[in-house]
């Protein structure tokens, strides 16, 4: 028989794992909430060209990763391989923007990308990601990232730092990508071949090639402040101004260019005990709602990637109290209905077996099942009106009556 495998580049989340991931996804929505989010959930899948227009045809998310196919009218659409567009796309579909109002939101969900798959990186990851919309002040880049230093705090992350940069404005990004196409032209034999075509299309790219050497070419290219306006270059001191108040860890990269196309100004990215893969990143992008259609509107936002960010928290499973019931025999097992109910509606879990079982086998179930309780509930017991009450963890039992086994328990467990 044929057994079914995982897809390449899938994974899944087990019991166990899950308990984690629940840990964190409530310190993060509770995180964005603290800070005036809102939660928002678009679809997984849009409108191809939605994707194509905002990060960038020649982005390796578009042209090698994205998964794009046609439905049966000939539409083209794709997984979304990132939340920002999709946001940007309900939020000028939804209502017409008020001048002046500040949009902040937030989603959580699976992204797709036909990456190659390795640690830290598959083809179904899941982002928690934030965007506010409305905010032009360089104080809001800083809070986007205060938001994320607050956020691996709650997780009680450590050795941790943010990686931040500036692009400049539609206009300074222009000019300073001519700036390094002219530098990088020079170099052009010590580039791959991926940089070779980047170096026509998109030459900012070759800062993010995984090959060393394109890289150690691109740092030869004058550093994006020295060559930004004075606008812009205000913009990322108070951004800086606010980081450092903040007491956040930053570093400056003047490599640091992102590889999605909307971006302008700041940018940043969070790194955590030397590993070489972003777990957040992020920035801001001015123009992105204007070139979607919508009202000029400012605009900062960051997801952080969840299977980057679960291998890294620190989180010790706490049990919650729960009840094995071994019932044995027919009278105990239909006395069981009422006991487990009572129990659940008390909020204590209860589990139990209705197979005709020992209580030898019971215990082994009970202990199986991580309870820690085991309340057994045979023919002799029920005749005396009682149960028995044994404490799976220390093995010590006590005899209960059946009208304050509840209240007993409900004891035992504060
Ligand atoms: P991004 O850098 O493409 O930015 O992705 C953000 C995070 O998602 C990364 O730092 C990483 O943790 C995670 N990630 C990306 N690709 C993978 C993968 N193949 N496997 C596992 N994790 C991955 C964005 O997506 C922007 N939309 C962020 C943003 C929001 N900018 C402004 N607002």
């Amino acid at each position: 028989m044929d057994r079914y495998k995982k897809v390449r580049g899938m994974h899944d989340i087990m019991p166990g794992e899950t308990e984690k991931w629940q840990f964190a996804e409530t310190v993060l929505a509770d995180s964005a909430k603290l800070h005036g989010y809102r939660e928002i959930r678009p679809p997984v899948i849009e409108e191809r060209m939605l994707f194509e227009r905002s990060i960038g045809a020649s982005s390796d998310i578009i042209s090698k990763e994205i998964y794009s196919f046609q439905d049966r009218k000939g539409r083209h659409l794709a997984l979304r391989p990132e939340g920002t567009a999709s946001v940007v796309r309900a939020f000028i579909e939804s209502a017409p923007p008020i001048p002046g109002k500040i949009t902040r939101l937030y989603y959580y969900g699976p992204m797709f990308r036909y990456d190659r798959p390795q640690k830290g990186r598959y083809r179904q990851f899941y982002q928690f990601g934030v965007e506010l919309l409305g905010g032009k002040h360089p104080f809001f880049d800083g809070e986007a990232v205060a938001l994320l230093d607050f956020m691996a705090r709650k997780l009680n992350i450590t050795g941790y730092y943010f990686a931040i940069n500036t692009l400049g404005c539609p206009k300074c990004k222009s000019a300073y990508t001519e700036i390094v196409r002219s530098a990088l032209s020079a170099k052009e034999d010590s580039l791959c071949e991926d940089c070779r075509t980047r170096l026509k299309i998109s030459p900012l790219r070759i800062f993010d090639c995984k090959n060393a050497e394109c890289r150690e070419s691109a740092a030869c290219a004058p550093a994006v402040t020295e060559t930004l306006c004075k606008e812009c270059l205000d913009h990322f001191g108070e951004f800086e101004e606010y980081v450092k108040k903040a007491g956040i860890p930053c570093k400056k990269q003047s490599g640091l260019v992102r590889g999605l196309d909307y971006y302008t100004r700041t940018v940043f990215e969070l790194y955590v005990n030397g590993d070489e893969n972003a777990v957040a990143a992020g920035g801001r992008y001015d123009s992105l709602v204007r070139e979607l259609g919508g009202a000029d509107t400012p605009a900062v936002g960051f997801a952080l990637g969840m299977e980057r960010l679960i291998s890294i928290v620190n989180f010790k499973l706490e049990k919650t109290p729960s009840v094995y019931l071994a019932a044995m025999g027919k009278a105990a097992a239909l006395k069981g209905i009422s006991i487990v109910k009572e129990l659940r509606n008390e909020g204590i879990a209860a589990e139990t077996d209705y197979e005709d079982r020992g209580l030898k086998a019971h215990l082994k179930n009970a202990d199986r099942s991580g309870a820690q309780w085991c309340l057994i509930v045979g023919d002799r017991e029920l005749e005396k009106n009682e149960f028995i009450l044994k404490n799976m963890v220390t093995g010590e039992q006590e005899n209960i009556s059946e009208d304050t086994y509840l209240k007993r328990i409900k004891e035992l467990i504060k």
